[in-house]
C-alpha cells in the first residue's frame, strides 16, 4: 500500500461515550456503541474489505465488498451499514464471505482496464488493494462484451482529470460533493449498467458547478478521479504535516513528496481545522512555489530608475544596514520602520518587529491586518477584554441560527463555509448581512432565512436595529447580563439602542433594508437557543469598522451568546497569519500578547531580555507612515511579504509616499508591485520552505513544517537576523524554535507553547499556559477575559463619503474563490482560468442606464482617480451598487478607493467608495501609466543575466 495514504477506518465515528462489548472472530473488542462493525473491526485491527465506504461520508452500502456473518443472524450483512450491539458475534473471514467477495471484485474487475502497472494510481489503488486482499486470481467473464473501457477522459480540470474508463460507479465522489463540500455537483446518471457519473448535463468538470475542493478527488478509490500532478510525476514516497498558507481557516495538508519534489497536497484528516477537507488553493494552487518568476539572489540598486544588481547575501544585508543606519544618523532614530506580513510565520514576524524595536530603536512597526482586521482587535478586546475570536470552528455545528455578516466564506474561507452549509442543511437558520446576494444567500439545499441587503457603509444601524427589536421586544437574556456584564454600560446602552433613531423603520431609510425584515430577523436571533456571529472584512473595513464590531459584542453578551459552544463573536480572518501576526506584537503600540507599549512592567520585562532599552512611546500605523514619507520625514522601510502599493487604498497617496523614501527593502518571492519603487530586494521562501507556526482564525497554533530547504539559500528569519546583527544589535538564534520559545517566554497567552509541544499534541488555540495546558477552544466560559462584559455605546456616524450626483454610486470589493488577496500567489497557478482579470459587477438597471453592456469595458471613476475593466451585468449585486475585485495590479482597483478609514484604528474604508460608471473604449490614464512602468521595470528589474 501507498506509503502516504491516511488511515480509513471505513466509517465515521461514533458519537456515542458508552461502549459495548462484541467478539470479531473469536477475539473479545470494547468498541464505541453506534460503530459500524465495519469501524469496530477496523479499531480492533481487523481489515474487512471495502470499496464504497470511507470514514468521511455516511455508509452507502452498495459494493457488498464487506459483508460478514453475524451469530443469529441470516444472511450477510454490510458490515459498513450495520451498527454494533452488545454481545454481538461476527466473523469477518469464512468460506463464503470469501466467496461472495470474489464474485463482487470480479465483477467489478471483468469492466475495469487491466492496465495496473502503468496506471497512475498503482500503488495507492483501492481496488488493486481489495482485489488482492480478496484474493481474486483470475476473471471468468471476458471483456469482449459491453464494457465501459473505451469511456472518454475529462482533462477539462487544471488540476485532476476523470477517467471514466475506470469507474466502478462506487459514488463515493458524489457523497464527498454533497456531504463534505456542499456543492452538489455530481451525480450518477443513468441506471445498471449505464450509470455514470456526471458533473452536470453534458457538460465536463470545468463547465460544471464543481469548485474543484478536490474532495471526490480524495474519496475515489481508483485512477478515476486523479490527480494531474501524480499523473505526471508518480506516486509520492513520503509526507511531512503542514499548514496552508493561504487563508485564516488555517488548514492542515499532508505535503506529498517524491525525493524533494512536492507531486500532492492532501488534506490532513487529522487537522482541527478542517477534518480531512480542502479548497482549490490549498489543494491544487501550490505550483507559485516553484514558479519561475521567483527570485533567488538578493539584489540592490542606488536608485529605482537604476537595473537591479544581483550580489551575495552578505553584501545586501550590510549594504541595507549601512544605507538604514546613514538614514537614521542623518534624518533621527524615528525615520525609519518596517512592516511585518501576515503570510509568514509567527518566528519571521516576531523577528521583523524585534529588528524594529531593538535594532531601529523605534515602535515604527505595523501590520497588514491594519487594513484588515485591525478593528477586530479594538472592538473585542474593549469589549470582551481579548483580540480574537470567541470559538473554534466545530463550535458552529452547535449553533441554532447563525448570522454571517460582511463574509462570503465560500469564497473566502471555503472550508469553514463546507462546515457551516453542513450544519445549515441539519437545520439551523441562516440570517445574512451583505450589501450583494453571495453564494450562502441561496445555494444548493441552502437558503437564507433572511438577507439584509443594506447599503454599504449602514452596517453600524442595521446591527443596532437589530438589538433595538431584541432589547424593545423583552429577547435580551437579562439574567446573563446581570450575572457576567458591567451593568452601567449596560443601562447606558440600552437607552442608546432604544433611541427612536435605532429603530427598524428608521433605520430602513438609512440602510435601504425593509423593517419588517429587520424585525423578523432580530426576532430569529433574539429566540435562537444558540445564537453564533460570523464576520468578514465587510465588517471591518469601513469608517465605523471598529463600532460595528463591538456593535456585535453588544448584540452577542445582550443576548447571552458568548462562553460556549454554539454561539459566539467571530472574525473570519483574511490571511493565513493574521491572527498570529498581530498575537506576535507587530503593532505600533502593543507588544506581542497584546500588552501597551507604555506599560512599564511589560516594557521592562522586554528589556531585560533583548539587553536595549525599548521606547514608550507607539510608533507610526502604515498609514502615518506613508503620510511621513510625503512630508519627508519618514525615509526608509523594511516590507515583509506584502505589497502595499496594491493592496492599500489611494493607490497614488501610497505611490507618492514610496517614491518619496531613500531606503525601501521588499523581502518578498516576486518582484511585487512595491518592488518596483525598492532599492533592496530579499528573496523569500515559501511556506513549504518554513519551519514555524501560523495562528488561524480560531486562535489555532498549527505548526508549519519544512519540507524542502530554502530555495534562495537562507531561511527568513535568518535574513531579518542578520540584519540586525549588521545594524549593531545582536540576536543569535539557531532556530526558528528558539524563537517560539522566546515568544512563549515573554507572552502569558503562550506560556506553554513550544515546536516540541505543537508536535505532540497537533495544534492548540491560546491561552495555553499552567491555566489552560491544552489550550482553549471556547473563550469567555465562566467570566470575560476583562472581568465583566463592557457594553459600548455604538452611535451611528456615516462616513464623510457620500454619493453625489456626480458619483451616484457605491463601490464595494471583495475577493473571489480561485484568487488571493493581491493574486502575486494565486495568478501564478492555473486558478487564472477561473478568474483571469478583475471585472465590475453591475445591476441590470444601472447598466441598462448608462449603457453598459455585458463584457465590455467601463470605466469607473471616483474623486480619487479613475480605471477601466469590464462589466459583469448581474442581479447579485442591487441597485445603485457596484462591486469589484482587487486581485490583478493592472486593473488598479486601489486608484479609485478613498484615504478614509476606521476612527480608531485607520482601518481603510475599502467597501465604500462613491463612485461614476461609464462605458469605455481605452485604459486609464493610471493603467496606462502604470503599463508603461510595467515596461520599463520590466526592462531594469530583470538581472542583465536573466534579460
Ligand atoms: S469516480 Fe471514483 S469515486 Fe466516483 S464513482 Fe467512480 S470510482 Fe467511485
Ligand atoms: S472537486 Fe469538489 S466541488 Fe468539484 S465535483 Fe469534486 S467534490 Fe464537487
Ligand atoms: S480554506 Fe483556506 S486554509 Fe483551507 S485550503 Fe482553502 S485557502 Fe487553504
Ligand atoms: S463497503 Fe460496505 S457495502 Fe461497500
Amino acid at each position: 500500500m501507498n506509503k502516504t495514504r491516511q488511515t480509513d477506518l471505513g466509517t465515521p465515528a461514533s458519537a456515542a461515550t458508552e461502549t459495548v462489548q462484541v467478539e470479531i472472530d473469536g477475539l473479545p473488542a470494547t468498541v464505541k456503541a453506534g460503530s459500524s462493525i465495519l469501524r469496530a473491526a477496523r479499531e480492533s485491527g481487523v481489515d474487512i474489505p471495502k470499496l464504497c465506504a470511507t470514514d468521511s461520508l455516511k455508509p452507502f452500502g452498495s459494493c457488498r465488498l464487506c459483508v460478514v456473518e453475524v451469530e443469529g443472524r441470516k444472511g450477510y450483512p454490510a458490515s459498513c451499514h450495520t451498527p454494533v450491539e452488545d454481545g454481538m458475534k461476527i466473523r469477518t473471514q469464512t468460506d463464503a464471505l470469501s466467496r461472495l467477495r470474489r464474485n463482487v471484485m470480479e465483477l467489478y474487475i471483468s469492466d475495469h482496464p487491466l492496465d495496473c502497472l502503468t496506471c497512475s494510481a498503482n500503488g495507492d489503488c483501492e481496488l488493486q488493494d481489495m482485489a488482492g486482499a480478496v484474493g481474486l486470481r483470475d476473471v471468468r467473464y471476458g471483456f469482449d462484451g459491453e464494457n465501459h473501457l473505451d469511456a472518454p477522459v475529462d482533462a477539462s480540470n487544471p488540476y485532476f482529470q476523470f477517467d471514466a474508463s475506470k469507474c466502478i460507479v462506487c459514488s463515493r465522489c458524489v457523497r464527498a460533493c454533497d456531504e463534505v463540500q456542499g456543492t452538489f455537483a455530481l451525480t450518477i446518471e443513468g441506471r445498471g449498467f449505464k450509470s455514470k457519473v456526471s458533473a452536470g448535463i453534458s457538460e465536463d468538470f470545468l463547465d460544471s458547478e464543481c469548485v474543484s475542493c478536490g474532495a471526490c478527488v480524495q474519496a475515489c478509490p481508483t485512477a478515476t478521479l486523479m490527480e494531474k500532478s501524480i499523473v505526471d510525476n508518480g506516486q509520492p514516497d513520503h509526507a511531512v504535516i503542514t499548514t496552508c498558507a493561504y487563508c485564516g481557516v488555517g488548514c492542515s495538508f499532508q505535503a506529498e513528496m517524491k525525493g524533494d519534489q512536492v507531486v500532492r497536497m492532501t488534506p490532513y484528516k487529522d487537522g482541527e481545522a478542517n477534518h480531512g477537507h480542502s479548497c482549490v488553493k490549498g489543494r491544487f494552487a501550490w505550483g507559485y512555489a516553484s514558479h519561475r518568476d521567483r527570485v533567488m539572489k538578493p539584489m540592490i540598486r542606488e536608485n529605482t530608475s537604476d537595473p537591479w544588481r544581483e550580489v551575495e547575501w552578505d553584501e545586501a544585508i550590510q549594504y541595507t544596514a549601512e544605507r538604514f543606519k546613514a538614514i537614521q544618523k542623518e534624518y533621527g532614530r524615528k525615520s525609519i520602520g518596517g512592516i511585518t506580513s501576515s503570510r509568514c510565520t509567527n518566528e519571521e514576524v516576531f523577528v521583523v518587529q524585534k529588528l524594529v524595536r531593538a535594532a531601529m530603536g523605534n515602535n515604527n512597526v505595523d501590520t497588514c491586518a491594519r487594513v484588515c482586521h485591525s478593528p477586530t482587535g479594538y472592538g473585542l478586546k474593549t469589549t470582551l477584554g481579548t483580540s480574537a475570536g470567541t470559538q473554534p470552528f466545530d463550535s458552529v455545528m452547535d449553533a441554532d441560527v447563525i448570522v454571517v455578516i460582511g463574509a462570503n466564506p465560500t469564497v473566502g474561507h471555503p472550508v469553514f463555509a463546507s462546515q457551516m452549509k453542513r450544519r445549515l442543511r441539519e437545520g439551523a437558520q441562516l440570517i445574512v448581512v451583505d450589501p450583494r446576494k453571495i453564494g450562502l444567500v441561496r445555494s444548493a439545499r441552502i437558503e437564507a432565512a433572511h438577507h439584509l441587503d443594506l447599503l454599504p457603509g449602514t452596517n453600524v444601524p442595521i446591527i443596532n436595529a437589530l438589538a433595538h427589536v431584541i432589547v424593545s421586544e423583552g429577547l435580551a437574556d437579562e439574567d446573563y447580563v446581570k450575572e457576567r456584564c458591567d451593568l452601567d454600560s449596560w443601562e447606558s446602552w440600552k437607552a442608546m439602542i432604544l433611541k427612536p433613531e435605532n429603530s427598524p423603520e428608521e433605520v430602513a431609510k438609512v440602510s435601504g433594508v425593509d423593517a419588517e425584515a429587520i424585525r423578523a430577523a432580530a426576532r430569529l436571533f433574539g429566540n435562537a437557543r444558540n445564537g453564533a456571529i460570523y464576520y468578514g472584512l465587510g465588517v471591518t473595513e469601513h469608517s465605523q469598522g471598529s463600532t460595528m464590531v463591538m456593535g456585535m459584542a453588544n448584540l452577542a453578551m445582550a443576548t447571552g451568546n458568548i462562553g460556549r459552544s454554539g454561539v459566539g463573536v467571530n472574525p473570519l480572518r483574511g490571511q493565513n497569519n493574521v491572527q498570529g501576526s498581530c498575537d506576535m506584537g507587530s503593532f505600533p503600540h502593543e507588544l506581542a500578547g497584546y500588552r501597551h507599549i507604555s506599560g512599564e512592567e511589560v516594557r521592562t520585562q522586554f528589556e531585560q531580555h533583548w539587553g536595549v532599552p525599548i521606547d514608550p512611546e507607539p510608533g507610526f500605523r502604515i498609514p502615518n507612515m506613508f503620510d511621513a514619507a510625503c512630508a519627508g520625514t519618514f525615509k526608509g522601510m523594511y516590507i515583509q511579504g506584502e505589497d502595499v502599493a496594491q493592496s492599500d487604498p489611494d493607490t497614488h497617496h501610497v505611490e507618492a509616499a514610496l517614491s518619496a523614501m531613500e531606503c525601501i527593502v521588499v523581502q518578498d518571492l516576486f518582484l511585487n508591485e512595491t518592488a518596483k519603487f525598492a532599492h533592496v530586494f530579499l528573496p523569500g521562501t515559501s511556506f513549504l520552505e518554513k519551519n514555524g507556526t501560523f495562528i488561524n482564525a480560531e486562535r489555532r497554533i498549527n505548526r508549519v513544517r519544512k519540507v524542502m530547504e530554502p530555495q534562495q539559500g537562507k531561511d527568513e528569519w535568518l535574513i531579518t537576523q542578520e540584519l540586525a546583527q549588521a545594524m549593531g544589535y545582536p540576536m543569535d538564534y539557531e532556530n526558528a524554535a528558539q524563537i517560539m520559545d522566546e515568544v512563549a517566554e515573554l507572552t502569558p497567552t503562550f506560556n506553554n507553547v513550544s515546536f516540541a509541544f505543537l508536535d505532540e499534541v497537533g495544534s492548540v488555540q491560546w491561552p495555553c499556559n499552567d491555566d489552560a495546558p491544552m489550550g482553549t477552544p471556547i473563550m469567555h466560559i465562566d467570566a470575560f477575559v476583562r472581568g465583566k462584559g463592557l457594553f459600548v455605546e455604538t452611535d451611528y456616524v456615516p462616513t464623510e463619503e457620500r454619493t453625489n450626483r456626480k458619483f451616484p454610486l457605491l463601490l464595494t470589493t471583495g475577493r473571489i474563490l480561485s484568487q488571493y488577496n493581491v493574486g502575486a500567489q494565486t495568478r501564478r497557478t492555473d486558478n487564472n482560468i477561473w478568474y483571469g482579470e478583475d471585472v465590475l459587477e453591475v445591476h441590470p438597471s444601472d447598466a441598462e442606464m448608462r449603457g453598459i453592456e455585458e463584457g465590455k469595458l467601463v470605466s469607473l471613476t471616483s474623486r480619487k482617480g479613475d480605471i477601466t475593466l469590464r462589466a459583469k451585468i448581474t442581479t447579485r449585486v442591487k441597485p445603485g451598487v457596484v462591486y469589484t475585485t482587487f486581485h490583478n495590479p493592472e486593473t488598479g482597483a486601489n486608484v479609485v478607493t478613498t484615504e478614509y478609514g476606521d476612527w480608531a484604528t485607520d482601518c481603510p474604508e475599502y467597501k465604500v467608495t462613491a463612485v461614476q460608471i461609464a462605458p469605455a473604449t481605452h485604459r486609464s490614464e493610471w493603467q496606462e501609466e502604470f503599463a508603461a512602468r510595467a515596461e520599463e521595470q520590466g526592462r531594469i528589474l530583470t538581472p542583465a543575466d536573466k534579460a
